[in-house]
């Protein structure tokens, strides 16, 4: 999809399919009024037809046959006051979805209504919007066989101004949303692919193709590397499994950076629970046990293109977590990089035990920011529902900077604490420290465990178990893997910190 900007009159836009933005309680806007006069008055028509409030998701298609070859669309953007460029992710991905199920092959979204407030921001989130709303995972889908025609989006997506003035702020903004929209993909793709094709190995392969065309260095370590430095807990983990475990590292390094940020990602291909194998329903969606590496690499990628001076590094620990004949059980100790003992209480608490050995490579790296990103706990899922993503820090500033990198990518995080008192839970009865708690808490116990591993690191971790995959389509995703935590892990390393 082509994105360019379109000035003069609404009504005089070339383009298949033309959409106007409305507020609730503000529908007849100048520009409406306008467009209006030059349609003879079919859009207040269609508008009190179909009584239409300008309320945000809901729209009106305005029949002009007869009188021009285009369709209008009025977009219900919501209430101005509290509007965020959100809102326009969500409507431009209900004007790119309109326009690819009506055939259109260029469509026109007017900023009238929206104003000239940060129009870099605006043209990003609109870039995201049309992408990451038309995005679909139809690779297994015999298409011929059914007889259906794929739908194509549409190839260009006109952004309408009365003037030319942000035009360039404009066109920066499509840029930067397309390459983070496209990296958001990329990790959906992975988090999509089944577990039987996605495993470690072609993780790793995947990993390795990315980093090529990005020109960024990859790493993959197999197990007799990480034997050599004594990665256990990757190890442990692998051993229930035929398929052998990987450890990816991409690093993206330019000159003059003046910090070493490391992003570390859990890489559970299938987490069938292990010995203490998880029940029917809790296992079929367990492909998606490495949305946090994903998610990591996703960023990498994005930030190679964006360019920012700050060096990164993702890790991602990858393997099966499955019940084999050699699996490691619960009762074992394994010993992941860094010097602390693990024991075993549940092997279905897998993925702090492999994001250990991460952890404690990215300190040996020196890297002196760590942020981690795992569907770690089904509790975090409890806690905040399956929009919003857990946030964990041991240094405020990190914490309020991810905050506010979250809110402005428009992903949803919430801070949860680190209870000093609830350490307790996970002392290891003849190990250093126990991979799970008693029954409540579970999120901030496994966080704690992974605190274990960052020593005097500035660290964040960000349970994502709910909302990196979505049961049901939502506004500019469909069902599948959200790719959740790429928009928020890049605009927190290209911010200035
Ligand atoms: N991968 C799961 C967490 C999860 C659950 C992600 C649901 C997405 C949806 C993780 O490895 C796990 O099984 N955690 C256990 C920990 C427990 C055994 C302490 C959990 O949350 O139940
Ligand atoms: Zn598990
Ligand atoms: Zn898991």
């Amino acid at each position: 999809m082509k994105f360019t900007v379109a000035t003069g009159p609404t009504a005089e836009v070339q383009a298949d399919l033309i959409a106007i933005g409305a507020w609730e309680k503000a529908v007849e806007s100048p520009e409406a009024r306008a467009t209006d006069r030059a349609l003879g008055g079919l859009l207040q028509r269609a508008a009190k037809a179909e009584d239409f409030r300008g309320k945000e998701g809901s729209r009106v298609e305005v029949p002009t046959a007869g009188l021009r070859n285009q369709r209008f669309l009025l977009v219900g953007l919501g209430k101005r006051k509290g509007a965020t460029p959100d809102t326009l992710r969500k409507a431009a991905s209900l004007v790119a979805r309109r326009g690819r199920d009506t055939g259109a092959r260029t469509v026109a979204f007017s900023l009238e209504s929206w104003g000239t407030r940060d129009p870099r921001r605006a043209g990003q989130a609109i870039a995201e919007g049309a992408l990451l709303g038309t995005y679909e995972f139809d690779r297994y889908k015999s298409k011929k066989e059914n007889g259906e025609k794929k739908r194509e989006p549409p190839s260009e997506f006109r952004v309408r101004v009365p003037k030319a003035g942000p035009r360039r702020a404009l066109e920066q903004g499509f840029q930067r949303g397309q390459i983070i929209a496209e990296s958001v993909c990329f990790a959906r793709d992975l988090v999509n692919e089944p577990p039987g094709t996605l495993t470690p190995r072609r993780f790793a392969e995947e990993a390795q193709k990315m980093a090529r065309e990005a020109g960024l260095k990859c790493t993959v370590l197999d197990e007799k590397e990480m034997e050599k430095r004594g990665m256990g807990g990757l190890l442990g983990v692998a051993r229930g499994s035929d398929e052998p475990p990987r450890f990816i590292q991409v690093e993206y390094t330019p000159k003059g950076a003046r910090r070493h940020i490391a992003l570390c990602g859990k890489g559970i291909t299938f987490d069938s629970g292990g010995l203490d194998l998880k029940p029917a329903d809790g296992m079929l969606r367990m492909k998606y046990d490495m949305a946090g590496g994903a998610a990591v690499l996703g960023a990498i990628r994005a930030i190679s293109q964006l360019k920012p001076k700050a060096r990164v590094t993702a890790l991602v620990p990858t393997t099966e977590n499955m019940p084999g004949p050699r699996a490691y059980k619960p009762g074992d100790v394994v010993r992941p990089l860094g010097g602390k003992t693990v024991e075993i209480g549940n092997t279905d608490a897998e993925g702090r035990v492999v994001l250990s050995d991460a952890l404690g490579h990215a300190v040996q790296l020196g890297a002196d920011e760590i942020i981690d990103v795992a569907t770690l706990t089904g509790a975090c899922m409890v806690a905040l529902g399956i929009l919003a993503a857990g946030l964990f820090a041991n240094d405020e500033k990190m914490a309020r900077r991810l905050l506010k990198s979250a809110h402005i990518a428009g992903e949803k995080l919430w801070r949860l604490p680190l209870y000093e008192e609830y350490m307790e839970q996970i002392k290891g009865e003849i190990a250093d420290i126990k991979n799970v708690g008693d029954r409540y808490g579970g999120a901030i116990t496994a966080a704690l465990f992974l605190r274990e591993f960052v020593g005097d690191r500035k660290w964040a971790h960000l349970d994502i178990a709910g909302a990196a995959f979505t049961e049901k389509d939502l506004p500019y995703c469909v069902k599948g893997g959200t790719g959740l935590a790429v928009r928020t892990l890049t605009e927190y390393v290209t911010a200035s910190p």
